[in-house]
């Protein structure tokens, strides 16, 4: 079969979702709408035009992705008017699929069975449908008697359609395969549909019938797949759908996933083989996990990748880089730029950023640890803090390897703390430590004799 062109229809306003962002770029668990009915295109083969609106918000989003092609819809003049935006792209002998940049759980699987079932109908178009028990606000499928489909009625707008045509339960998908060429001739003759000058792209059947040609229908078995999104409760109720796969397809990869309802995970996420997710996790963006973690209670990571057997409890990371068997929180907080290295450990109310913990290296408790390098096997003690910024730039702190620092050690940054070595308790170290030596930094203490009886007057 010759290559089919996808064109993925994004340039509607989407009023009905109150926002001012463009309905096709709301987040659906970590990807934009419109990069989900890209993605099916991408993986079911085939060439990609997206039809985006004047304002140009998806050539924006997709600059940089050579294999998507970003057609202008001059005016928001209805579905065909999008399509026939796309006009130059589209091959005359070659199938063209339609998509809606607004139905978002259509698989790469769901394309190419939509595709075999065109080449095989010898149909000039084949458009998807599905069964609804609540099929509000989509438009229905009208059907002859021998089957082939005759028309959509549209419902958005009472009048649109008759009684009867409210209670038909199959609806249109907004998914269709056109023989190229067929398309092409039949667009120009498709007329306005509403006062405002719409132009809908599901008139075009009929013109291909009037031409002699056949519409197929093609139910889809799971009608998930080509739920719509056109307000927000729409997009919650298929955001329950995605999350859900992410979940099936996680555990099929050996993921436990202990309260499905209280955790959410984004399309983008992987994880390895007995790992366990608690209770209250979030994982987004491209976050990763080894084998064998354990993840939560209560911890939210962003963007962070994490090695085998990692534990992390009511933490919250962001872009942060956790290596094997780190143990990490509870109550930690790792900001961009954490690197903990093998076997680091990380405990409560700590905040890292921009920092490199070596391999074994501890920071337990109370401390922040900002610009920093910790060598392998230090251990830093409760309530260290580095100072790294004097108010107008920010300096790195180099602690060495198997250093001992003591509790509540200040380090003024820039400073340079040498292997082994070690500091007091409540030390500022303002100038650099050699390797061995310790570090004391504090007043020397005074106790004054008598002090409290002055006091009373005695
Ligand atoms: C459309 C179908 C309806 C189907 C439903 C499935 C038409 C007229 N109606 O209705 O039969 O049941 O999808 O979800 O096609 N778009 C443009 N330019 C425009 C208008 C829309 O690119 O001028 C894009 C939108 O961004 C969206 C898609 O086309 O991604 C569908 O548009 P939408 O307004 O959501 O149509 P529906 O009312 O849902
Ligand atoms: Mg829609």
């Amino acid at each position: 079969m010759s290559v089919p062109t996808f064109v993925v229809l994004a340039a509607g306003q989407g009023t009905r979702m109150r926002s001012a962002t463009p309905k096709v770029l709301h987040d659906l668990c970590g990807r934009p709408l419109v990069d989900w009915p890209v993605a099916a295109a991408r993986e079911a083969g085939g060439r990609v035009v997206v039809v985006d609106s004047p304002a140009g918000a998806l050539a924006e989003h997709f600059t940089g992705q050579d294999d998507v092609v970003v057609a202008v819809q001059p005016q928001p003049d209805g579905t065909a008017g999008a399509v026939a935006a796309a006009a130059g792209h589209l091959p005359s002998d070659a199938p063209v699929v339609i998509l809606a940049g607004d139905v978002p759980l259509v698989t790469a699987e769901a394309l190419r069975a939509l595709l075999a079932a065109h080449a095989s109908s010898g149909a000039a178009a084949t458009i998807a449908t599905m069964r609804l028990a609540d099929p509000s606000g989509y438009g229905r499928i009208v059907r002859g008697a021998d089957g082939s489909v005759e028309r959509v009625v549209e419902t958005k707008v009472a009048g649109d359609a008759t009684e009867e045509e409210l209670l038909i339960d199959e609806v249109n998908t907004g998914l269709f395969v056109f023989d190229g060429g067929a398309l092409r001739d039949a667009l120009p003759q498709v007329g306005a549909h509403t006062a405002q000058g719409e132009r809908y792209l599901p008139d075009v059947l009929p013109v291909l019938r009037a031409a002699g040609a056949r519409v197929a229908g093609h139910e889809v078995a799971d009608p998930d797949l080509m739920l719509g999104i056109n307000d927000r409760r729409q997009l919650a109720l298929v955001r329950e759908i995605a999350q859900q796969r992410i979940f099936d397809r996680l555990a099929a990869g050996g993921v436990t996933i202990i309260a499905p309802a209280a955790t959410s995970i984004d399309v983008g996420v992987e994880l390895g083989e007995d790992t366990l997710v608690e209770p209250g996790v979030v994982l987004r963006g491209a976050t990763s996990a080894g084998a064998r973690c354990h993840l939560g209670p209560q911890s939210t990571l962003i963007d962070t990748r994490l090695g085998d057997d990692v534990t992390v409890r009511h933490t919250y990371a962001t872009d942060a880089e956790i290596h094997d068997r780190v143990s990490v929180g509870p109550f930690a907080y790792l900001r961009p730029g954490t690197v903990l290295r093998e076997g680091a450990k990380v405990g409560t109310y700590v905040e890292i950023k921009n920092s490199d913990i070596g391999p074994g290296a501890k920071v337990p408790h109370l401390s922040y640890i900002g610009d920093a390098d910790v060598g392998e096997q230090s251990n830093l003690g409760a309530g260290t803090i580095t100072a790294n910024y004097d108010g107008r730039n920010k300096h790195r702190t180099t602690i060495g390897a198997r250093v001992h620092g003591g509790v509540d050690t200040s380090f003024v940054a820039p400073v340079t703390v040498g292997d082994d070595a070690w500091t007091a308790a409540g030390s500022v170290v303002t100038s650099d430590v050699p390797p061995g030596a310790l570090a004391v930094a504090r007043a020397k203490q005074r106790n004054i004799e008598g002090y409290d009886a002055r006091q009373r007057g005695e």
